[in-house]
């Protein structure tokens, strides 16, 4: 492995190194008056969330409560939240009363959402992706809100397309998309109603060693099953750097309200992620699904965000270099796998 690959021994060293407040998230939350609130705190994304601005708040020096928003489903994410000084706080977003008895803020970061498990309850999946936000829209009138969406909203792209850009037209595919777009369109709305300013954050793939794109195909070379190639090539970005946009997009939150392409400078190909993968484990993966040359993906062009914010951080050779280690050495999983491979839009 190449000598500058960071070294992550465990999950609590995973969640220190993505969590690293970088000097810019720093600043940022230093300018920050009042309290920091996120909605949807107890997920793979939101928890490493709050751990970043609870650490900016502390090296800043500044007295913002990070306050964490969640049912807490598993219990365990509630201790874990309040170690690291985030105010965790158990509250139903679909419940309005709840949400009015929030705490106050001018800094909002709205995560909450439902994916998997859509077929078969498709209204609890509209309901979360469009009562919640309606909820929190209402209760944060006037505030900064960054509104986590997805790169689902927009059609499947190929790979010569360039990837979708933030603005034409969204067309989603199946419900949960469908559900996401009413999402964007009900903070849209409470926007341009209230003066909200609101950043729609379409990211695609966060990478984790614990989940992921990567840590899918990863795991499906180590353990010598196929490697579907039907959808041809992805986008992915570190989640280290969808953190540090995350914040950094306060700045970026509009009335009315915008949206940025949130992902990985490449398109790669999982033909060749996966013969990386196979390299690194000493194993030749093996391929199913039609590969075809125009096959099409959900693939987003982010290029407005590195203009903004930089190239991430994190290479993909990185990632797939750190996952390769996290997978070879037993590393854990949440047990969610992305479906990536799939374009029915039935989740
Ligand atoms: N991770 C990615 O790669 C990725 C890619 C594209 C888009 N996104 C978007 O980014 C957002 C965050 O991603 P994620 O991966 O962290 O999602 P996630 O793991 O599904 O987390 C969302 C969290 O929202 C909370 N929640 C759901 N319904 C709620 C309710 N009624 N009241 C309070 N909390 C509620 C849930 O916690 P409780 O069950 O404890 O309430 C859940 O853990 C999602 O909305 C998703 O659309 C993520």
């Amino acid at each position: 492995m190449r000598a500058n690959v960071p070294v992550i021994a465990d999950e609590a060293g995973l969640e220190d190194f993505m969590s690293a407040p970088s000097e810019r998230v720093v600043e940022r939350v230093g300018a920050i008056k009042g309290d920091i609130v996120i909605l949807g705190v107890a997920g793979k994304v939101g928890v490493t969330l709050a751990m970043m601005l609870a650490k900016a708040v502390k090296k800043a020096g500044t007295s913002s409560k990070v306050y964490g928003v969640s049912r807490f489903s598993d219990p365990k994410a509630k201790e874990h939240l309040a170690i690291f000084g985030v105010r965790p706080l158990g509250v139903d977003l679909l419940d309005p009363a709840q949400v009015a008895a929030l705490p106050g803020s001018e800094n909002v970061f709205f995560l909450a959402g439902k994916k998997f498990g859509t077929v078969g309850a498709q209204d609890l999946t509209w309901a979360t992706n469009t009562i919640a936000p309606a909820n929190a829209a209402q209760r944060y009138k006037g505030a900064r809100i960054v509104a986590y969406s997805t790169g689902c909203v927009y059609d499947f792209k190929t790979a010569a397309s360039g990837g979708a850009l933030e603005l034409e037209d969204p067309n989603p595919t199946g419900e949960y998309a469908q559900s996401t777009l009413g999402r964007e369109r009900v903070f849209e709305y409470y926007s341009r109603k209230d003066g909200t300013r609101v950043c729609q954050f379409r990211l695609n793939y966060a990478i984790d060693l614990r989940y992921g794109v990567l840590r899918d195909i990863a795991d499906r070379v180590y353990s010598g099953q196929a490697v579907d190639l039907s959808v041809g090539s992805l986008n992915c970005i570190w989640q280290g750097d969808v953190l540090e946009r995350t914040v950094l997009s306060l700045d970026l939150c509009e009335s009315p309200a915008k949206a940025i392409n949130i992902t990985g400078p490449e398109t790669a190909s999982i033909r060749w992620l996966a013969e990386e993968f196979g390299r690194r484990f000493g194993k030749a993966p093996c391929f199913s699904g039609n590969e075809k040359p125009d096959s099409k993906a959900y693939l987003a062009n982010a290029a407005k965000s590195f203009a903004l914010f930089g190239y991430p951080a994190i290479s993909l050779e990185t990632m797939i270099d750190m996952t390769a280690v996290w997978v070879a050495s037993g590393g854990s999983s949440l047990g969610k796998p992305t479906h990536f491979e799939q374009t029915d839009g039935k989740y």
